[in-house]
């Protein structure tokens, strides 16, 4: 079914005025994103935090103005903050996580390059390791810890706190946890910012040796927020060997660099293709171009995870390879990056004690 068109709807959103300024919301920059789905229309108004009572008439006749579109069945229009308090001097913000030793991002220039899957299985292998692991889902658009752990639950709430959920021998927690899969995410820069703010500050983490964080891809407000927010150890960057991956493993280098985050190093995923009958190993996409890659950048090269049905199967059905099938050929490759990554993070930082301005 063909949706209802984002001009219509942009149309009749011009009909509205917002009595502070005369002008009509669309030119007045109010409008923020538009979803559509089967006739349902959901947009969010950006406002000042102080004017939210004030543009409450402005909302209902948004929303009015849409549900006069021909194909709406319905629509709402929410109020989201627009202008962010300026940002506060770093003394004034306590660093969140301060119970954790080593905050480590997994992150990548683009999507489905095996980010969230190397993360979980990191995460997986560390706590084998015997080390006491946290799991932090940072992709808020499309978080994939309940898939790949298998989890549906909803977190406990204890006092104003939410209690992150076991599995696998980590504590875990995402958006998926709290929000249905069908909720329509209209989520603006400033609401990533306040969500995942609230996932390391109002989750009862405890103390941690290291939280794994599974970024979302590019280089948006999610990598900021963690670059402002914790005191990261530094981020690990996924790529697979294809030309074009690698050229946007670069590009999140270089963000990293940019923000001032070590990076801790380079893996490369879906490196070669191992049969599952025969266990032969073929090189499908070439081989040594991230480790060529990685000494180009000058971060070390941390290993490389074969291409391998079982991993997909084991994310898919929630159970993470290097938990499932802990002696095999993956499990063991996820063990070797998990222990170089905690000898790089875990030594480095009981070297000196934690400086904390407050
Ligand atoms: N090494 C691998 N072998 C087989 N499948 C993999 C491997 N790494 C990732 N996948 C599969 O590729 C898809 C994308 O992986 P995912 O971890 O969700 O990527 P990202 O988080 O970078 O978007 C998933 O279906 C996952 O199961
Ligand atoms: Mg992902």
């Amino acid at each position: 079914m063909s949706d209802v068109p984002q001009q219509s709807l942009r149309a009749a959103l011009a009909q509205v005025i917002d009595p502070a300024t005369g002008r009509d919301i669309v030119s007045a920059g109010l409008v923020g994103d538009i979803a559509v789905r089967d006739g349902l229309v959901q947009v969010s108004l950006l406002t000042d935090r102080a004017r939210a009572a004030a543009m409450e008439p402005v909302r209902k006749a948004a929303e009015q103005a849409l549900a006069a579109v021909p194909g709406v069945r319905n629509a709402s229009a929410v109020l989201t903050a627009h202008t962010q308090p300026a940002t506060p001097p770093a003394a004034a913000k306590p660093m969140l996580l301060p119970d954790v030793t080593a905050i480590v991002a997994v992150a990548s220039g683009k999507g489905g390059v095996g980010k969230s899957t190397t993360a979980v299985n990191l995460a997986v292998a560390l706590a084998q390791l015997g080390l006491k692991v946290g799991l932090l889902d940072a992709d808020i658009y499309g978080p994939s810890l309940p898939r790949m752990l298998g989890l549906n639950r909803k977190p406990e709430v204890r006092g104003d706190k939410m209690i992150p959920l076991d599995a696998w021998g980590l504590k875990a927690m995402s958006i998926g946890f709290l929000v249905e899969e069908e909720t329509p995410m209209i989520w603006r820069g400033p609401m990533v910012m306040g969500a995942l703010e609230q996932m390391m500050g109002q989750v009862a983490w405890g103390a941690l040796d290291i939280m794994i964080v599974d970024m979302p891809p590019g280089t948006g407000d999610a990598q900021l927020t963690m670059a402002q927010r914790v005191s990261l150890a530094g981020a690990v960057i996924v790529s697979t060997p294809q030309d074009i991956a690698l050229i946007d493993a670069r590009r999140g280098v270089r963000m990293f660099e940019r923000t001032k985050v070590p990076v801790l190093g380079l893996i490369e995923n879906m490196s070669m293709f191992v049969c599952p009958n025969c266990n032969h190993e073929s090189h499908i996409f070439g081989h040594g171009g991230a480790k060529a890659e990685a000494e180009r950048l000058g971060v070390e090269f941390m290993g490389e995870i074969p291409l391998l049905l079982d991993i997909r199967t084991g994310a898919d059905s929630g159970a993470p390879i290097a938990a499932a099938d802990p002696s095999g050929v993956a499990a063991k490759a996820f063990a070797a990056i998990a222990k170089r990554l905690w000898e790089k993070v875990g030594t480095a930082k009981q070297a000196g004690p934690r400086i904390v301005i407050d």
